[in-house]
């Protein structure tokens, strides 16, 4: 009679300070040890099934996604700061936002929502000009957040942010954010933390988002109807009671899509632009790429279709640097993924950095080959060995939004401007904190171009 396979055996390791000093250093060296799937259990946490394998990854996110839910590092340490939005929601309260909240990205809205990234953006580089006139150089990270979070804000609220206004909030989501990651990187932080009354200073700076949220809200109320993010919020309502989002979880979606769609986009772009700088050849074929898409016509919503290789470019980026490079599901049930055993409760860690480089599926994982992105390449790989926007029903409800944006912010910028890197800058490492950051600043020389 034949044998059922025999499950492979994972490995477990324990007690790792390494996985705090350098994550993903630590986990592709225990993926290459192990291979693929492989048991880690740090300290006392939780036992994490951690994988690369593209078929674990689709089981989870897409096959038996209905037995696995986020930790409670992504629904509760995140939601203490920023809500129960779509990212910090479960179960069927997050399907009935998410529900009421995707007609918000279809690509009719996305179309009217170009005009508004375009006005950004061109500001961008009008500041840019001042700065390449008077040899000042930036801060590669600095100029796309700034960028990207103008977009976002001018997205939700199409009017009403002041400069001012713009730059406080981008300061202190910026801060909260920075601060999440240290409790939930370093767990046995979280009591110190507390009593240092580093949780409720953040806590507190949230608080202060919100209620410039809310007097927002109110006067829209006030001033009557616009076409933006917000006001899509505020108009929808739910199909069985017929009732629209209360203030409270308005405000909660509106803080998340902030938080969710700056720094994801504006570390990319930031790693888009050096990744460039570093091959002048991929440059120039870009650069090529836009001139010929301007003289058929100009670059907007259609327009950034004419842009093939840029979008090669920018799939590559996200391969080498996804912005998410981890995610995390528990087990709500005892499951058999078909090759693995999977125990209730067990956290499946899914480390997309090490499923990008993973090298059973890419040649070459360290090179930059925006090449190996054409869509027929792209088909003829396993589905979810690129997942930068995630998977399944929870894939990035902003993944258009992002591209759109990431077109039009680079079309704009590579066209006009000129950039050099400053001597060290070309050694440039991971800093993984809730997104992939560079670990220095780079500093950039910019110059227009004629
Ligand atoms: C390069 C840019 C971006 C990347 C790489 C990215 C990546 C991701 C990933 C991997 C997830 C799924 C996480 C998981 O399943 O555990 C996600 C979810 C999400 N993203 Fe993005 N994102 C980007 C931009 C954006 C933007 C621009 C927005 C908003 C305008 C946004 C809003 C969200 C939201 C709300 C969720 C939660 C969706 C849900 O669970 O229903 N993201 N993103």
């Amino acid at each position: 009679m034949p044998q059922p396979p025999a499950i492979p055996r994972l490995k477990v390791l324990t007690g790792i300070p390494k996985t705090i000093r350098n994550p993903i250093g630590a986990f592709n060296d225990y993926a290459e040890d192990y291979g693929e799937n492989y048991l880690l259990s740090v300290g006392g946490t939780r036992r994490t099934h951690m994988t690369t394998d593209p078929d674990v990854v689709q089981y989870v996110l897409q096959k038996n996604h209905r037995n696995y839910e986020k930790s409670e590092i992504q629904t509760d340490q995140v939601a203490r700061y920023f809500g129960q939005g779509l990212l910090t929601n479960s179960g069927k309260s997050w399907l009935t936002q998410r529900r009421l909240i995707q007609p918000g990205f279809h690509r009719k809205r996305l179309e009217r929502l170009t005009e508004a990234m375009q006005e950004v953006i061109d500001l961008q580089c009008a500041a840019l000009r001042e700065k390449a006139a008077a040899g000042t150089k930036i801060n590669l990270h600095h100029f796309t957040r700034d960028a990207v979070f103008r977009i976002i804000v001018k997205a939700i609220f199409t009017d009403g942010f002041t400069e001012e206004d713009t730059e406080r909030l981008n300061a202190t989501i910026d801060k909260v954010q920075g601060y999440i990651i240290y409790p939930v990187r370093i767990p046995f932080l979280r009591g110190p933390l507390r009593w240092l009354g580093q949780e409720k200073k953040h806590v507190g700076l949230a608080n202060d988002v919100r209620q410039d949220i809310q007097r927002r809200i109110d006067q829209r109320r006030a001033e009557g109807p616009k076409d933006d993010l917000l006001q899509m919020l505020l108009d929808t309502r739910y199909e069985d009671t017929g009732e629209p989002m209360t203030d409270e979880q308005l405000i909660d979606e509106v803080i998340i899509l902030f938080a969710a769609g700056h720094e994801t986009s504006a570390n990319s772009l930031a790693w888009t632009i050096w990744l460039l700088l570093r091959h002048p050849d991929k440059l120039a074929l870009v650069r090529k790429e836009i001139e010929a898409a301007e003289a058929a016509g100009p670059i907007d919503f259609e327009g950034v279709r004419r842009l093939p290789y840029l979008t090669q470019v920018i799939d590559e980026s996200l391969r080498m640097y996804p912005p998410a490079w981890i995610t995390d599901r528990v087990a709500l049930n005892d499951d058999d993924t078909g090759a693995f055993n999977i125990q209730k409760g067990t956290v499946m860690g899914l480390f997309i950095h090490g499923l990008h480089h993973n090298p059973a599926h890419w040649d070459a994982p360290y090179e930059f080959r925006p090449e190996r992105m054409t869509p027929a390449a792209k088909k003829a790989r396993h589905p979810s060995c690129y997942v930068p926007f995630g998977g399944g029903p929870r894939l990035c409800i902003g993944n258009h939004f992002a591209m759109l944006e990431m077109l039009l912010f680079l079309s704009s910028v590579l066209k006009n401007f000129d950039f050099s890197l400053s001597p060290g800058a070309d050694k440039v490492g991971y800093k993984p904190l809730i997104t992939l950051h560079m670990d220095r600043e780079v500093l950039v020389g910019v110059g227009e171009r004629g």
